[in-house]
């Protein structure tokens, strides 16, 4: 373990929860921080436990990722909607917290951000970027340190991928240059928020789906935090879904948080909420909303076709273009996407013939279907990341030698859907060719199918191989 894994591991131990009394032979645990949806300090799920270590015989010759920012103090949203309206009604309130028992650390709790500091990277975020450019350089010894590392302009983006190419960096004097790619709204295609750009996605998406089931869950809920504050605070189902919050943002601003103390949410109303996160990316930017797959498949297209080009072999070219690693940094609605139009966890993967039409089904607001593959906090962790490697491979027994190509979800390697003929979870080159055209027949076209008005739009994402 890197020294960094080992401070990052610390912090998230001093966060779970301790169990008082463990019976004889129970081994159930349970840390909140997993179950955190888009509010989760960055972890590896190993879903599956497929191992990261490149198939026998091969060994990476490129790669590229697309990596959400690191820990940010709160989004906007969340802020405005659950944390902050909480906040105030406690500043206002008579209740004694010290006399109720689970709830007393509120008596002396100060919030652990002001407005200023919303969307803001923290200093975990600071150190999960820098520690995944030092991951990535042990993950890679024999590919060439990149001179160039791509990210939208917003703050925490930016900030984020300035912090892995300082960590990522052989030393000060060579440093490796961030590309800002501007946030616009009518760029085609052709940036890392390209859902921006696409008149047909709203970012309010799968709220009302959502809101379904967080009334339905956090209504008992509410009803025992009342309970115990008979003062009159009227916990409401906001609340409870902000205190939830809380757990992750005061995590990644403090490195623990007593929203998180099993004796304030059970491990099954974590399950609850991490479900209704699930709901609404699965309607926001999963395989519930048709444009998903078409916003994601730009990014996919134009990675693999770095990948798949032949090594530069002219010398008089750019060399600043011919990168081993492209690293890009976005928002948490892309990643998503992008697993869409690879056909990675999909809930509807093994249902055959009518399963995409009943992929909402897999859904239900009325219960959770704990056997979904589509867990948002596998997905869009804090700095959350999707990697395609080109492997080359001699010796791989029982395979021919070659071009591999291979998708690794936050270190996990997934086998592609029909595309798995080479070693480990790989997919040989002609195959991953075949993929991609099947793969483009379904989400090409982003202007048309987004509707886009304005004029200039592009269908595909060129940001690679223009030249700074
Ligand atoms: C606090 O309570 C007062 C009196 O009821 C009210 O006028 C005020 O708006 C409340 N402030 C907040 C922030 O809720
Ligand atoms: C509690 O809050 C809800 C939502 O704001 C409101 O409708 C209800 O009247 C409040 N109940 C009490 C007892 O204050
Ligand atoms: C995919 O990328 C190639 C270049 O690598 C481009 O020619 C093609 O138009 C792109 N297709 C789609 C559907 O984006
Ligand atoms: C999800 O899986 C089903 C069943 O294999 C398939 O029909 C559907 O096309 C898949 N969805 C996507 C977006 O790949
Ligand atoms: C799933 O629900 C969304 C939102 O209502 C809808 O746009 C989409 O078409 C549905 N998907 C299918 C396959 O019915
Ligand atoms: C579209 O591109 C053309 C040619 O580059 C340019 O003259 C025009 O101003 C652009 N239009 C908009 C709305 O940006």
């Amino acid at each position: 373990m890197t020294a960094l894994a080992h401070i990052l591991t610390l912090l998230t131990a001093a966060a779970a929860p301790v169990t008082a009394l463990t019976p004889l032979y129970s081994t159930y645990t349970f840390n909140p921080l997993e179950h955190l949806a888009g509010v989760a300090p960055y972890f590896e799920p190993q879903d599956p436990p497929t191992s990261p270590d490149p198939p026998r015989g091969c060994s990476p010759a490129r790669a590229a990722y697309l990596v959400r920012h690191a820990a940010i103090y709160a989004n906007d949203y969340d802020y405005e909607e659950y944390i902050e309206p909480f906040l105030s009604k406690l500043e206002n309130t008579t209740v004694d917290w010290a006399k109720i028992p689970s709830l007393d650390f509120l008596a002396g709790w100060k919030p652990p951000f002001s407005d200023k500091e919303v969307e803001l990277l923290t200093r975990v975020g600071r150190l999960e970027a820098a520690q995944l450019g030092v991951s990535l350089s042990f993950r890679y010894p024999g590919l060439k340190t990149p001179s160039q590392v791509w990210t939208s302009s917003a703050e925490r983006t930016l900030k984020s991928a300035r912090a892995l190419a300082r960590a990522f960096a052989v030393d000060d004097d060579q440093p490796i240059d961030v590309s800002s790619i501007y946030e616009s709204k009518e760029a085609g295609a052709d940036s890392l928020t390209p859902y921006k750009s696409c008149p047909a996605y709203s970012s309010s998406a799968g709220s009302d789906q959502s809101d379904e089931y967080v009334q339905k869950f956090t209504a008992p809920i509410a009803a025992r935090l009342n309970s115990l504050a008979p003062g009159g605070f009227n916990f409401t189902a906001d609340d409870v879904y902000g205190m939830m919050e809380l757990c992750g943002y005061e995590t990644v601003v403090r490195g623990s948080s007593r929203f998180c103390d099993p004796d304030l949410f059970s491990p099954d109303e974590w399950l609850q909420w991490e479900y209704s996160a699930d709901v609404q990316y699965h309607y926001n930017s999963g395989y519930g909303n048709p444009i998903s797959g078409v916003v994601g498949l730009p990014w996919l297209n134009a990675t693999a076709g770095l990948l798949l080009s032949s090594p530069q072999t002219n010398a008089a070219s750019d060399d600043r273009k011919a990168q081993d690693l492209y690293i890009s940094f976005t928002h948490r609605e892309l990643p998503p996407m992008v697993l869409v139009a690879m056909g990675l966890f999909n809930n509807s993967e093994f249902d055959g013939a009518l399963a995409e039409a009943r992929i909402n089904d897999t859904m239900p607001l009325d219960r959770i279907n704990h056997r979904r593959a589509w867990k948002s906090s596998h997905v869009l962790p804090f700095l959350s990341n999707i990697a395609v490697e080109r492997l080359d491979c001699t010796q791989s027994y029982g395979f021919d030698d070659g071009e591999y190509y291979r998708v690794l979800v936050n270190n996990a390697p997934q086998e592609l859907p029909a595309c798995g003929d080479g070693p480990g979870q790989s997919c040989s080159r002609q195959g991953f060719e075949e993929y991609l055209r099947t793969r483009a027949e379904l989400f090409s076209g982003f202007s048309d199918k987004c509707g886009v008005k304005y004029d200039n739009s592009t269908d595909t994402l060129g940001i690679y191989s223009r030249s700074k």
